[in-house]
């Protein structure tokens, strides 16, 4: 596997420019390798965007769950210190205003009313009822891949499909739309995509999605967009623009996190072979290895926040108003709670990471990724037990421009 894992000091002289974020990967496994010096010599420090503002990034793991849980902590979306990694137009900011004041940018008290609303949808019980679906969706691309060329794709083949499949078949999103909203997802999440692409590609997703939920209005139908507009209509929360916010919200998170966790946990695995024989050997185990594999990749490297009141944390004072980035990435790292955190241990056992965040924005679908990413580790390894990667590590086209890191593309063959 790919080994990088000297700490690289930041430079730490009074005055001098702050280093820039985002930080770049040097190993495709690990989060940028500032943050392991950064944690321990300024576990709070000033970083520099690309829009030219300062934020505060936060590295240490007790710090981000106590900022996660501070009322004095804002997600307000639309504030102006919100540190944001992308040129701002007054389109960008909008948009982003836009699918957050759907829930991901909401403070209390606005946010509870939302998020009740929608956790119904995503208890453990109902997700669980989908187990038997989402094993169907996840034999369906398998048996496929098998019958197709070698060597495949699988990001093609299957962890871009299921979670795909999963979450239109949930909302009510025709799947035969996949080719046209993976590429606006994606769109949306990339920074080397130039803004002007960005901002079309991200007003065609929002257009679709208007007209659908303009037509779920008219005969809402048996899916949880359907079974949220008319609760809606009993306890108004949403108004029709926020829908539309919500469903964009739902979609994009709903598949592109998990599609990229599917690859990166299927390379994580093919890497550590002794790792790999344990869970094909004990089924059970596949539970504990997919929270490792959480901590370990953690996908979303740092969201953003605003200190709504001077903040006193990890040796400094924030300012009222200034932005924040909570980086779970390096929290997930911190060896205070996760000893040998740069080693990947599928019998930690450790569920108090925080790749799906922490306090009242924890991610929403987390129960439903956790079953699918269990359900596609499980069953590929069973049915296709000769898995190799046709490529090496080193070559894999990993998202390194991404805000949500995974790989393009994951070459197989069996
Ligand atoms: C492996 C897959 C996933 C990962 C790693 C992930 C990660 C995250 C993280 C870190 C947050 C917190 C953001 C913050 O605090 O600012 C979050 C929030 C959220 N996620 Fe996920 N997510 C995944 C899958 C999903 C799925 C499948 C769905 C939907 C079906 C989803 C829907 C949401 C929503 C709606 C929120 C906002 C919740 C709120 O603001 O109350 N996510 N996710």
């Amino acid at each position: 596997m790919v080994q990088n894992r000297m700490l690289t000091s930041v430079s730490s002289a009074a005055g001098a420019e702050p280093p820039a974020f985002p930080m770049p990967r040097t190993c495709p496994f690990d989060p940028p390798a500032e943050y392991a010096a950064l944690r321990i010599e300024r576990p709070v420090t000033q970083v520099r965007l690309p829009t030219g503002q300062l934020a505060w990034l936060v590295t240490r793991y007790e710090d981000v769950r106590r900022l996660l849980t501070d009322p004095r902590v804002s997600s307000d979306r639309e504030h102006p210190n919100l540190p944001l990694t992308e040129p701002v137009t007054p389109e960008s900011r909008r948009r982003i205003a836009a699918v957050g004041r759907s829930l991901i940018g909401l403070d209390p008290p606005e946010h509870a009313p939302r998020r009740r609303m929608l956790v119904t949808e995503f208890t453990v019980r109902r997700i669980q009822a989908l187990r038997p679906h989402i094993q169907q969706v996840v034999d369906g691309c398998i048996d496929e891949l098998l019958a197709g060329p070698r060597p495949a794709d699988l990001v093609a083949a299957l962890s871009l499909p299921v979670p795909s499949m999963v979450i239109c078949e949930l909302l009510g999103v025709p799947y035969s739309d996949r080719e046209f909203f993976e590429r606006c997802s994606t769109a949306q999440l990339r920074r080397s995509i130039p803004a002007e692409e960005r901002q079309r590609t991200t007003g065609e997703l929002r257009a679709y999605l208007d007209r659908l939920v303009t037509a779920k209005e008219a005969a809402p139908g048996e899916d949880l967009l359907g079974r949220l507009i008319v609760h809606n209509r009993e306890t108004p929360v949403f108004d029709h623009e926020l829908l539309v916010g919500l469903a964009m919200l739902l979609l994009v998170a709903g598949h592109e996190s998990t599609a990229n966790m599917i690859s990166l946990g299927v390379v994580g695995l093919l890497e550590h072979p002794e790792q790999l024989a344990q869970i094909t050997a004990d089924p059970a185990a596949v539970d504990m290895a997919v929270e490792e594999l959480l901590r370990y990749f953690c996908i979303v490297d740092a969201q953003p926040r605003v200190a709504a009141a001077d903040i006193e944390i990890g040796g400094v004072t924030i300012p009222a108003g200034d932005g924040l980035l909570i980086a779970f990435a390096a929290a997930n790292r911190d060896e205070e709670a996760f000893p040998a955190a740069s080693t990947m241990d599928l019998g930690r056992g450790a569920r108090n990471h925080v790749a799906f965040g922490y306090g009242i924005h924890q991610c929403l679908g987390q129960n439903l990724a956790r079953e699918e990413l269990q359900i596609v580790f499980s069953t590929l390894f069973a049915r296709v037990p000769g898995l190799r990667l046709a490529a090496r590590v080193e070559e894999l086209p990993f998202k390194k421009d991404s805000n949500v890191y995974g790989i393009d593309q994951l070459p197989v063959t069996w």
